[in-house]
């Protein structure tokens, strides 16, 4: 379980200057809970995943991670970034074998693990390539590869499907929900896009900017499991407008 209570994240710019990135951050995840967060760019979505992720550490309040205080990364928290962060001098299979090898987690299954998922990733015959023989968008597949091969309690996904395109988008996001309901991670999961928060989320974080905040959590009534021809039904309208309602509100109140 994910608990975040009074969270705030203040960062000192070079000018002396502060950035007020996020305040008053409360949320419970529980474990093997699917949340999806929305919000403006700049609403503090990817300092949230860091300060989870115990990357930077909170200016106030506390996180914890299955009853124990986040103060550094974790082994048993797994994160994809905005922009795909691999070794450039591995190829895509030490890639995505890397953190297991480092934590000394690997075993004679773990290789065989990786080709799989990179085969469900539209990814085989590419496990030789560096990164950059790859696409902005395979270089991303092969990140999301990495996380999910480590099956972690907590996984961490900031805008993991920005880079790609609509179709391969779709079927990473059914192969996501496949993953994720064998391993019952529990997922923090930041995107842009209000459709994809709630077709996969049980519940979508609605932020607000200057300073970051939660304006609303928006529970989602679909049925699991999940696919896009739910897109019709009428609990992902709902859900949706909801959200749509507190975005614009919140646009409209901030640009008044
Ligand atoms: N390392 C840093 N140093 C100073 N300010 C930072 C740092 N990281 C983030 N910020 C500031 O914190 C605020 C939130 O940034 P963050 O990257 O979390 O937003 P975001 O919601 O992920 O935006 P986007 O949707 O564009 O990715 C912004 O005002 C940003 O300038
Ligand atoms: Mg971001």
């Amino acid at each position: 379980m994910i608990l975040l209570s009074g969270v705030a994240k203040t960062f000192r710019g070079r000018d002396g200057g502060e950035v007020q990135a996020l305040t008053g951050i409360d949320l419970r995840v529980a474990p093997g809970e699917f949340v999806a967060i929305v919000g403006a760019s700049g609403c503090g979505k990817s300092t949230l995943l860091r300060l989870v992720a115990g990357l930077v550490p909170v200016t106030l309040g506390r996180i914890e991670v299955d009853g124990s205080l986040v103060a550094d990364p974790r082994a048993d928290t797994a994160m994809v970034f905005q922009a795909p962060t691999l070794l450039p001098w591995a190829d895509v299979l030490r890639n995505v074998t890397f953190p297991l090898r480092l934590m000394g987690r690997a075993t004679r299954d773990t290789e065989d693990g990786a080709r799989a998922l990179l085969a469900k990733a539209g990814l085989a015959g590419f496990e030789t390539k560096l990164p950059r023989e790859l696409s902005g968008g395979m270089q991303q597949r092969v990140a999301i590869c990495r996380a999910l091969l480590q099956q972690p309690r907590v996984l961490l996904m900031d805008e993991p499907f920005g880079a790609l395109d609509a179709l391969t988008r779709e079927e990473m996001s059914l192969e996501l929900l496949r993953i994720w309901g064998e391993t019952g991670a529990a997922v923090l999961f930041v995107t842009h896009s209000i459709s994809e928060a709630v077709l996969l989320a049980d519940r979508v974080v609605v932020m607000s900017p200057r300073p970051g905040r939660i304006a609303d959590i928006v529970p989602v009534e679909l049925p699991r499991p999940r696919d896009f021809a739910q897109e019709a039904h009428p609990a992902f309208h709902a859900a949706a407008q909801r959200i749509r309602a507190t975005i614009y509100q919140r646009g409209a109140a901030h640009a008044a």
